[in-house]
């Protein structure tokens, strides 16, 4: 495999990803996401707002006592207490990164901020170079990037960068872009701020359209080099870009997408089963690669296929998420082919081809009026 860009991965499943109503995690079951996304290799984890309240401090704190390979990273707005709770909570890593934010799009200064443009330059002027006193690793990012105008998102990002930000995140806070605009405004970044080349720009989409996936993606090809993303897309409203579709969209079309992200892919089931454990937060049937039905099959001519080259309907293994195998679930659009293999599995294989043509028949009858999960039980 020639020598492929790295790709980062930045994981806020403990941070954006808590921010879902009703996703809080208790400073435990972090401490064991946190273990699973260290081993599986994901660059930087956003462990929380440590500001935000004393079990986010703790969290981070506690994290950042035992992080081996990713980066720890917390939250701050453009303040400076912020920032020291921050560097109180990261401190205790070796390394460790300071993430601050402030929204830069008209209606959210007007409305939310209440204030003018030079004011917010200010801020971004003050707080980026107060967090470098703590660490080389500062990440800025325009909350509302999408939003922004884009002459002055420009001017705040050499600003950013002038100050000692070595990571500038563009988020698509309300999930509003659409991949085409979200790669023109990379591209606009790239030809028209003049110090761009000294920060890793960084993709942050949210999922309101459905398309968080889609504009991060569309912005590595305009020179994104660090995707935010979380576990099973949790988020604010519609979630974040799935980090697990992220990394496999790039390791199954790496012919389009030669990047590396590094990550251990055969992690991410365990990891998307610990993270919706601790949210009670369940993965829907169809969710991309961490649905349950996501390596199932039911109709017949799709058994078919799979019993004859695996190939024919899956473009990934089951194994490559650490899925145990692909199930072909018995159910009315099954197959005789499919049906006889079951048999075989449950250990009938010496069955004559009329006793199988009777049984086949009688269980379509049944499953015509039963749902697929009564059939697994009965078949299992
Ligand atoms: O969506 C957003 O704008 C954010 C920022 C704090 C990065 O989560
Ligand atoms: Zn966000």
């Amino acid at each position: 495999m020639p020598d492929r860009e790295k790709l980062f991965i930045f994981d806020t499943t403990m941070r954006d990803g808590e921010q879902s109503p009703g996703a809080s995690m208790s400073v435990e079951e972090k401490i064991q996401i946190s273990r699973i996304f260290d081993e599986m290799g994901i660059d930087i984890v956003e462990a929380g707002f440590p500001i935000a309240s004393p079990g986010d401090f703790e969290a981070v704190s506690e994290i950042s006592k035992i992080m081996k390979n990713s980066i720890p990273c917390g939250l701050s707005r453009a303040l400076k207490k912020d920032i020291d709770a921050c560097h109180e909570s990261l401190k205790h890593s070796e390394r460790f990164r300071i993430h601050t934010f402030i929204s830069t799009s008209p209606l959210h200064m007007k409305h939310k901020l209440e204030m003018t443009n030079e004011q917010v330059l200010e801020a971004i002027k003050e707080s980026v170079t107060y967090a470098r006193n703590f660490t080389d690793d500062v990440e800025w990012s325009c909350e509302d990037g999408t939003r922004t105008d884009l002459d002055f998102m420009c001017k705040t990002v050499e600003l950013a960068i002038k100050c000692g930000a070595k990571t500038i995140n563009i988020p698509d806070t309300v999930g509003y872009s659409i991949p085409e605009e979200f790669a023109k405004t990379i591209k606009h970044l790239k030809n028209n701020v003049p110090n761009i080349d000294k920060a890793i720009l960084s993709a942050h989409c949210h999922n309101d359209l459905g398309l968080a996936v889609a504009n991060a993606l569309a912005g590595v090809s305009e020179g994104v080099r660090q995707i935010e993303c979380t576990i099973n897309g949790i988020g604010e409203r519609a979630g974040n870009a799935a980090l697990e579709e992220i990394v496999m969209a790039i390791k199954t079309r790496n012919d389009l997408m030669p990047y590396d992200t590094g990550i251990k892919t055969e992690l991410i089931s365990k990891a998307s089963k610990i993270v919706s454990n601790a949210t009670g937060f369940p993965v829907q049937f169809n969710k991309a690669i961490v649905g349950k039905n996501a390596f199932a099959h039911e109709s017949g001519i799709h058994q078919d296929g799979m019993l004859k080259n695996r190939e024919t309907y899956e473009i990934m293994t089951p194994e490559s998420v650490g899925v145990k195998k692909t199930s072909l679930v018995m159910g009315k659009h099954s197959g005789r082919h499919a049906f006889k293999d079951k048999l075989s599995d449950l250990g009938y294989s010496d069955l004559t081809d009329d006793i199988i043509q009777i049984a086949f028949g009688k269980f379509k009858v049944l499953a015509d009026k039963k749902n697929i999960f009564m059939m697994k039980i009965l078949l299992h």
